[in-house]
């Protein structure tokens, strides 16, 4: 439903009739794709590989009555060798790869992690989970973290930074490693939205001390949940394996001094199966969407160069997914007017941050954290903590601002060229006549 006060608005500016929003023709007429871009190709291949998995009863990775190498493993194999990463785990969801490569960097409580005040609230729980907390630092124009705030928030307590390559995108990798050796502190990729982007030709995932990845069914490919940690420290992975695993030590011969204990994160051969179709998809996904996306970014050049638009910044544009467009408008109310046009000429787009709309991706939208609840009644993470941590709701000013005045517009790789024309023309439509 569009919003009485957004018609109201336009239709009191001059000569905007054309406008859907204000009766005139809309510009999409065809229906778009839904936005599950692996998701939307799960098909014959990805039954028979289930079908596959189970007439051979070989449901768990580490046995089954038909021996040989399991899907998990060969799941792995490839997932290493096309991120680049030594060294491959997979794991039962993206958080369950943050909660296990955190807990094998070694955080836990007293800890402090740096998180970006613009991820999905799960980054920042995994912190929790872990037994540390997280310390929110400001993202920028690349809606990632800023590695001058990072700067900033470092304190004797930090462990661990938390790249989050939020909506596809590479973070500034070269500014946040350099911050990690000189600080003597890990760095921790999160590119659960960004499976196959790059940074200045390293995959994301391999740059860092160790990745997580997520397949859940939102992501760029699925298997309903599902994720993985990659590395290229052995030590590490070991660490992660045994965290994953109740006897993951045992299995991958550490020795029994050094065994530590670790909880059931693991994959199943039918998740690995699906995956592993799915990951043959992931490079010609990024293809589909990189192509959309750019033609899409072509045809508002003019109108972008008029109105004074700016693109979301981009650390490495040639390393990005494209799974979205994001442009900033000048003031928040301009953004939710054009976004409000835009849906009514039948292109849903989103501004980033309302107030009042309890978005779990905008850092203060995370009550559970930012209010500091705990499952124990003695306190957890934030009492382990020596002195306090707060969250007020205003501390990350910047990236409210940008948030506020950021238009996204997911990009499936399913968009027909008819899709994109029409698209092309909203966008050119709508931002003429109100940006
Ligand atoms: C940036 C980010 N980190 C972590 C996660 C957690 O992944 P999962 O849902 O697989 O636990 C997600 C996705 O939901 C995410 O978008």
């Amino acid at each position: 439903m569009l919003q009485s006060s957004h018609r109201l608005t336009v239709a009191m500016m001059p000569n905007l009739s054309h406008l859907a929003i204000n009766g005139g023709a809309k510009a999409v007429k065809q229906a778009l794709p839904p936005m599950y871009p692996g998701g939307m190709r799960v098909g014959a291949e990805e039954e028979e590989a289930v079908i596959e998995v189970i007439r051979s009863k070989r449901l768990f990775r580490y046995y089954g009555p038909n021996p040989g190498k399991s899907k998990t493993d060969e799941l792995e194999t490839a997932f290493s060798a096309r991120i680049g990463a030594r060294h491959a785990l997979a794991v039962s969801s993206g958080s369950a790869a943050l909660v296990c490569a955190l807990i094998a960097l070694g955080a836990g409580p007293g800890d402090e992690v740096i998180v970006p005040a613009y991820t999905w609230i799960a980054s920042a729980s995994a912190v929790l989970a872990a037994g540390a907390v997280p310390i929110l630092a400001e993202v920028d124009e690349s809606l990632t973290l800023d590695p001058a705030d990072v700067a900033r928030k470092i304190t004797r307590h930090t462990r661990v930074i938390m790249a989050v390559h939020m909506r596809g995108a590479p973070c500034n990798m070269d500014g946040l490693s350099a911050l990690a050796r000189q600080h003597g502190i890990k760095l921790l990729e999160d590119v659960a939205q960004a499976a196959g982007a790059s940074y200045r030709g390293a995959h994301l995932g391999s740059i860092g001390h160790a990745g997580a990845f997520s397949f859940q069914y939102n992501k760029i490919i699925t298997c309903g949940e599902g994720g993985m940690v990659t590395t290229n420290d052995f030590e590490l992975f070991r660490r992660t394996a045994m965290y994953h695993d109740v006897i993951g030590g045992i299995r991958n011969g550490v020795p029994p001094a050094k065994i530590l204990p670790g909880v059931n994160l693991r994959m199943s051969e039918l998740q690995a199966a699906v995956a592993l179709v799915q990951f043959r998809r992931l490079d010609s996904l990024l293809a589909e969407m990189r192509q959309h996306n750019h033609a899409l970014k072509a045809s508002m050049a003019d109108v972008s160069r008029r109105k004074g638009i700016t693109f979301r910044k981009q650390n490495d544009a040639e390393g990005d997914t494209d799974i979205c467009l994001v442009f900033y408008l000048p003031q928040p109310a301009t953004a939710q007017r054009v976004v409000a046009a835009l849906a009514a000429e039948g292109l849903p787009a989103t501004v980033l941050h309302r107030p009042g709309y309890g978005d779990y991706h905008v850092y203060c939208n995370w009550l559970p954290i930012v209010d500091k609840r705990t499952w124990s009644v003695n306190g957890g993470p934030w009492r382990w903590h020596e002195g306090p941590v707060e969250y007020p709701r205003d501390q990350c000013p910047r990236t409210l601002d940008l948030l506020s005045r950021a238009v996204h517009i997911d990009i499936s790789p399913d968009l027909t060229r008819e899709n994109i024309e029409e698209m092309a023309a909203a966008l050119n439509k709508v931002l003429d006549a109100l940006a």
